[in-house]
């Protein structure tokens, strides 16, 4: 089967672009296959391109998000997807509230990276750009250990 991934955070410009970016850049290397996508639980930034510290970020790290859209989590995601992995805890708790019965169970992305320390991909909307680099170091180790548990 199939293995299609949906990254969810609150905006849909920052943490799950970003995430959706490194695993499709990850995967590619690692030769394997699947299908990746990501949303915002809010309706904010429809439409819109990630953020310019994100792109930037992720382009020195060799990642064009340029293309990326922000669209919403619907509940049609829950039965498209085979895996649907919130960014924080406030985007899971979002999450199982819309979960539809049949509906794949959301999960904290960072549960594939239980050596990182921390649970969430703190939101860096509000902060400076480090928080973005941040933001891509957790992504990454989350992404190598969601890759690992393909094998
Ligand atoms: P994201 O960051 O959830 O990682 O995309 C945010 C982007 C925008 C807002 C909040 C978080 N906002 O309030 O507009």
């Amino acid at each position: 089967m199939s293995v299609r991934v949906l990254f969810v955070c609150l905006g849909n410009i920052c943490r799950s672009p970003s995430a959706e970016a490194v695993l499709r850049q990850q995967a590619q290397a690692a030769g394997i296959t699947l299908d990746v996508d990501s949303a915002g639980t809010g309706n904010w930034h429809v439409g819109a391109p990630p953020d310019g510290r994100s792109i930037a970020s992720a382009s020195r790290r060799g990642m064009d998000m340029r293309a990326l859209r922000a669209r919403q989590v619907c509940a049609e995601d829950f039965i498209c997807f085979t895996h649907i992995f919130a960014m924080d805890q406030r985007n899971l708790a979002d999450l199982q509230a819309m979960r539809p019965t049949a509906g794949v169970t959301p999960q904290l992305f960072l549960g594939c990276a239980p050596d990182a320390g921390v649970s969430e991909v703190p939101d860096p909307y509000y902060g400076g750009p480090e928080g973005f680099e941040h933001m891509l170091d957790l992504i990454e180790i989350a992404a190598k250990g969601f890759l690992q548990t393909l094998h």
